[in-house]
Formats: structure tokens, sequence, C-alpha cells
């Protein structure tokens, strides 16, 4: 019965589509240490630095001293919740205006948790055709029915609501606001009119824009002033915030149906508690100095082209993907080749995610380097 397994994972090496764990020496700001290099990391989603800065974990751990354990020990409905959850919990609602909010382990468990439940037989979701695995998984798993749309086509959308909408009991519009392998933009204001319009709820996935834009860093319905549109949006700790985990928010109905509902939420131990208050000490003592830098970089990634500080470059082939990852590897930068299936087939590239460290040459000497080779 191996071979059956050991020839998929042949074919994957031959194909340049075999994925292996890479062991870091370590990482430091904007550097990433491999193989005896130091290496400019341009994939990274440690946007705001917060993550492995020693300064930072110093100063944290002096405050929580011995406040906070390593392990919840339970799931958060049996024995898991200690005031550290509820604070957090209360902190992003707040933030974001909304009555209630629920943690979850990551961005990944949200969104299977939440796409899976929210929806059921008689239902329908409107799906976003680039939406994050963890989105179509939760789909996957659900009882409703779904269909995607082209990416960011918001007149393909209103076809298909206007071809569907009335033979679905409840509708669930999905989308991220920064594409995270695109690094573009939904036309959220869009978004909202046809929820509006088509009577559906409108769930946005704020992973890559939490803690980037925005005054506060809410995200990109901050910027826009359509926080209070959106019936639930999610974030996560693992990007900009630097640390681990996910919130959902929105509405006491929708967020005590998700508690009761969501089975990711349900059947998973609670993250530490060490883990949760360092999101919120993160939220409440670093974001908000923040602003210029967090501006200056999107404003580095729109020179290079992009809506945000997600920067694809699109090379097609795999090989020609990892060849090129090969080169910026030998002059100081490390990259991650992309490919199917997180991006479409003949679209494999090359993810640049800035962070406030990495400034404006080191990008573009390093895009400079991707396109010589591409002229080759
Ligand atoms: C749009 C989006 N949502 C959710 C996730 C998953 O978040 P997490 O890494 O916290 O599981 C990702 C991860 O890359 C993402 O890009």
């Amino acid at each position: 019965m191996l071979k059956y397994y050991q020839e998929i994972i042949n074919n994957l090496k031959q194909d340049s589509h075999f994925r292996d764990i890479k062991n870091f020496n370590r990482k430091d700001a904007k550097y990433i240490y491999f193989q005896d290099k130091r290496l400019i990391n341009l994939s990274s989603n440690n946007y705001l630095g917060f993550a492995d800065n020693i300064e930072i974990t110093k100063e944290f751990l002096e405050y929580a001293k011995d406040q906070y354990s390593f392990g919840s020990a339970s799931a958060r409905l049996l024995t898991g919740t200690l005031p550290a959850y509820s604070e957090l919990e209360k902190l992003i609602s707040n933030i974001f205006k909304k009555e209630n909010t629920l943690l979850f382990n990551s961005g990944y468990h949200a969104n299977v948790g939440i796409n899976s439940c929210i929806a059921s037989r008689g239902d329908v979701i409107f799906s976003d055709k680039l939406n994050h695995a963890s989105i179509i998984d939760g789909m996957k798993l659900s009882d409703g029915k779904f269909f995607r749309y082209p990416h960011n086509n918001m007149e393909a959308l209103e076809k298909l609501l206007i071809r569907e909408r009335k033979n679905f009991n409840n509708a669930v519009i999905v989308s991220e606001s920064v594409f995270s392998m695109d690094g573009d933009i939904a036309d959220i204001e869009k978004l909202v009119e046809l929820k509006e319009k088509y009577n559906c709820l409108l769930i946005l996935d704020e992973a890559h824009a939490f803690g980037v834009f925005g005054q506060i860093g809410l995200g990109v319905t901050e910027t826009l002033g359509l926080t209070d549109k959106i019936d639930l949006i999610i974030g996560t700790f693992g990007k900009a915030i630097g640390s681990t985990g996910a919130f959902v928010t929105g509405n006491k109905i929708l967020i005590d149906y998700l508690t009761n509902k969501a089975r990711s939420f349900i059947f998973s131990t609670a993250l530490a508690p060490i883990n949760i208050a360092f999101s919120k000490w993160i939220i409440e003592n670093k974001l908000p100095y923040t602003f210029e830098k967090r501006m200056n970089m999107l404003k580095i990634g729109q020179k290079a082209g992009s809506q945000s500080h997600i920067i694809p470059l699109i090379i097609g082939t795999n090989k020609d993907t990892v060849d090129t990852c090969e080169i910026l590897f030998h002059n100081g930068y490390f990259t991650l080749p992309i490919r199917p299936p997180t991006v479409p087939e003949g679209t494999s590239r090359i993810r640049i995610s800035l962070t406030t460290d990495i400034n404006e040459k080191e990008l573009f000497d390093a895009i400079s380097l991707v396109k010589q080779k591409q002229q080759q």
C-alpha cells in the first residue's frame, strides 16, 4: 500500500510540487537564518515585527510574570475559560464596536468552523474563487450549497445572486478583504450593497489586514468606515499581531450560534492563556504606536504595483518559480515558491510580503532580480 503514496510523492517531486519543512536556525526582525546564511525574509507574515522580537518578548514576560500558564488543558466550553479569554474577547468587541466576539485557535479553525455551520440544508454560500483554503474546507463540510464566483468580479456575483438567491433560505457572502496570495482588495462597498440588496449575511476575513490597515489597525473596513456593515469580521493574531489564534466579531445572536455550532471551536483545547494574554498585550500596548510605519509599508507595496503589503510576482511554471527563489536565495533574500493548489494552475508565484522593517531599496532590488531571470 505504501507504494501508492510513494508514487504520489514521486510525481510531486517530478512537477517541482513537493513541499518539505525547512529548519531555520533563527529569525530576528527582518532577517531569517538558514544554512549559515543571513537572509532578508520576504516571506513573513510578521508584518509589524512583533514575533521573534527579543525585546518585545522580554517586555511581555516581565509584565506577565507568573500570571499566565502555558496550557489551558480544556476546551473553552468545558473548563478552558479563564479571565484572559473573555478580556481579549471584550477588547476585540470594543475596538470593532460589535456586540460580541469569539476566539478560535487559529484563522484556519475560525474559517472551517464558521463556514461549515453558517449555512444549513436549504441555505447557500457565495464565496470568492480565491478565498483561502480554510474557507473552502469549511464550505465543503457544510450541509448548505456553495457557489464560487470569479475573483472580485461583482458583476458575476450579482448575476449569480439573481439566478440563485431565490432558491435558498438563508444566504451568505464570504470574502477576504486583502487577498492572501494576490494582495489585492475586495470591493467591500459593492459586497455590502449586494448583501443588503439580496438579503444575505456578509462574512469578511481580514486575516492579512487586521493590524495593518486603518487608523487603529482594524483592517480595510476601518479605512472604508464600513465595519458596522459587516455581519462577521474575522481577524487572526498569527500575522500582524505576532502571536497565534483568531477571532470572529459580530452581533450576539451570530456569536451565540457559532459558540454552539462551530465544531472547531467546541471540540478543541483552547490556546494557552499566555498566548491569549500576549495577543491582548500587543493590541493594547504596541499596535497603537505603529500607524506611520504601517502606512509607509503600504506605500512601498503600492509603489511596487500592489494594493497592499503583499506583492505577487507571478512566474508561471513551478520549476521557473523554484529556480527564481534559488536566485534570490543566493542574493540574500528568502522567498518561497507558491504553487498549486495554493494558487491556480499555471500561476505559480513568489509572494512577497513586506514588513515594516523592509525598505524600498531592498524590495526593488529583489524585484529586479526576478525580472532579470524572467528576461533570460
Ligand atoms: C485569508 C486567510 N485566512 C485565514 C488564514 C489562516 O490563519 P491562521 O494562520 O491563523 O490559521 C490565512 C493564513 O494564511 C489566510 O491567509
